[in-house]
């Protein structure tokens, strides 16, 4: 699976990446699974840690108080491991659907992504949803069922509902032998050996452990039934998307933790190429690219410092490094790229394909932006989406239309929200794609700029970009439609819509122009 990656300036190997996210429904485990993978790769040494890095975090500035207010994690972050000779790069999503975009645009940085599924449950929405956003981009999925500790759904039954509803190939790894109060262990069946829990640090060679025999012959009639029902584990078709391997355990109680991690050592995807407007780049090409995919301002309000998280995408970064901003053409010198850990942060010193560094900077890299040596490309895939909720921003004090304008601007850039300047009157119109961003975004507002801020209901349901190779016709649609027109936050022309029954008699009306509910960053 890894391809031959830049060699370090000593010669040495460099271990080989796996950049991926956990996606799931609230309340899987995914804080639990994150927290013994960090266990297991040394990053922390005691559980409980990441929750209470969480906590005290989220003290830090008010709007974070809503996530704790709401019990939700709203940033994504970073976490950097070692486990079996591979560096691990995992990158946290949030786990709240009104958060979609960001969690999206994680998506895009990713070579994979481990699925956690709570076995009473089953598939959830937000699973779904976050599934469907991994299949268009072919991200081949590792699915965890977790929890086989309690009593679950049967673990056929399981497999049945993620086939039939995701449509996908599945091949069993880790079963589990019983369930809730008959829960015995789980059954390895590549190495066809009985696994028990095993604790990071701790000698799986060391725990052993027996069965009862009549789950033994349980056990022994699924086994059969396994290998007769379902295909054997194809590495073509998991790194296409279209089979997942499936590890039944427990994050809480350490089963098949360690299975999960061996797996995804010799099965997950090493940083993959990468799409760009004019070619696709190959992580083994030694010029450095890279591109943002997450930016977050204010991460320390004293410092009102912006962090752009940056996947490096082929060669081999060095700290001091100038790289090209493919958007403005100006070098940049990179001074204090950062790396992040679980309760860390330090300077990169070197960075390899598949890893994410932080770039500290003022304004200048926005998300979509791509870093080069100089070859003039842009990574491609990294979009806006239309928004879900428009409101008009009404500013209580008119002596403070200059800061709101620059807390705006900037919390677009950091795709916290969207903005829409209407071609006729003065107000901003502002677009979220769910609720939860409106009172993060007045919060911020307020707490980062002393703006005071309300929002009023506006008349639009969405809005569209409208594109046309037909310039005519586009300005002809444009003066028609003055009064719903705006422009975006980079000056692209935008059509707010009343409702579907008036977008679709303007698309009978105007078939020369497309109406898109995306739009590729610049
Ligand atoms: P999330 O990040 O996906 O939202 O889930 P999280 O890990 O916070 O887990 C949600 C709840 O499920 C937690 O219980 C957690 O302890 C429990 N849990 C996670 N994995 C397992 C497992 O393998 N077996 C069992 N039995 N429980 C599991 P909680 O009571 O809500 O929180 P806490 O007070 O224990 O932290």
């Amino acid at each position: 699976m890894d391809q031959a990656l830049p060699i370090s300036e000593t010669g040495a190997k460099i271990p080989p990446r796996r950049t991926f996210a956990i996606i799931s429904h609230p309340d899987a485990g995914k804080t639990t699974l994150t927290e013994k993978l960090l266990l297991f790769g040394g990053a922390i040494r005691e559980a409980g840690m990441v929750k209470a890095r969480q906590d005290r975090r989220q003290t830090r500035s008010d709007w974070m108080k809503i996530e704790r207010q709401r019990g939700i994690s709203v940033t994504s972050s970073v976490m950097t491991f070692e486990f079996g000779g591979a560096v691990f790069n995992l990158l946290d999503t949030p786990g709240h659907e009104d958060f979609s975009e960001d969690t999206y645009r994680t998506l895009t940085a990713v070579d994979s992504a481990v699925m956690v599924i709570d076995a009473a449950k089953g598939i959830e929405l937000q699973t779904k949803k976050l599934f469907e956003v991994c299949r268009l981009r072919n991200i081949p999925i590792t699915t965890f069922i977790n929890k086989v500790d309690r009593e679950g759904q049967n673990p056929f039954e399981l497999l049945d509902e993620i086939a039939n509803t995701l449509a996908l190939d599945i091949t069993p790894m880790v079963w589990p032998i019983g369930t809730g109060g008959l829960f015995r262990g789980c059954y390895d069946l590549r190495s066809n050996r009985l696994v028990s829990a095993v604790k990071p640090g701790q000698d799986p060679a060391g725990v052993k452990f027996d069965i009862p025999a009549n789950q033994q012959a349980q056990l022994e009639e699924d086994v059969e039934l396994i290998r007769a029902a379902y295909p054997e584990f194809d590495q073509q078709a998991f790194s296409e998307g279209h089979l997942t391997p499936v590890y039944f355990g427990s994050a809480l109680k350490d089963y098949s933790v360690r299975e999960l991690l061996e797996g995804l050592v010799a099965n997950a995807p090493a940083p993959q190429p990468r799409a760009a407007d004019t070619r696709v780049v190959e992580p083994t090409e030694i010029p450095v690219t890279g591109f943002v995919f997450k930016v977050q301002a204010n991460m320390d309000p004293q410092h009102r410092d912006r962090i752009a998280f940056t996947r490096i995408c082929s060669g081999k970064f060095v700290r001091g490094m100038k790289l090209i901003h493919s958007r403005t053409l100006k070098p940049m010198a990179i001074q204090a790229p950062i790396f992040f850990f679980a309760q860390d942060r330090s300077l990169a010193e070197e960075a390899y394909p598949g890893d994410i560094i932080g770039i500290p900077n003022h304004g200048t890299l926005r998300v979509g932006d791509t870093l080069t040596e100089g070859e003039k490309l842009r990574f491609t895939g990294i979009p806006d989406f239309a928004p879900e909720i428009l409101r008009r921003v009404r500013l209580a004090d008119p002596m403070k239309a200059k800061q709101m304008r620059k807390a705006l601007e900037d919390l677009a850039e950091e795709g916290v929200t969207q903005v829409f300047r209407p071609m006729t009157g003065a107000e901003w119109i502002v677009g979220v794609v769910g609720a939860l961003q409106l009172d993060v975004l007045s919060s911020r507002i307020e707490q980062e700029y002393s703006v005071p801020v309300a929002f009023e209901a506006a008349p639009y349901d969405t809005a569209r970009w409208i594109f046309s190779e037909d310039q005519a016709r586009l300005k002809t649609f444009i003066e028609q439609n003055k009064s719903a027109m705006s422009e975006d936050r980079e000056g692209a022309p935008v059509y707010l819509v009343r409702n579907s029954w008036e977008l679709n008699r303007m698309k009978d009306n105007f078939p020369e122009i497309t109406f898109s509910a995306t739009r590729e960053r610049r």
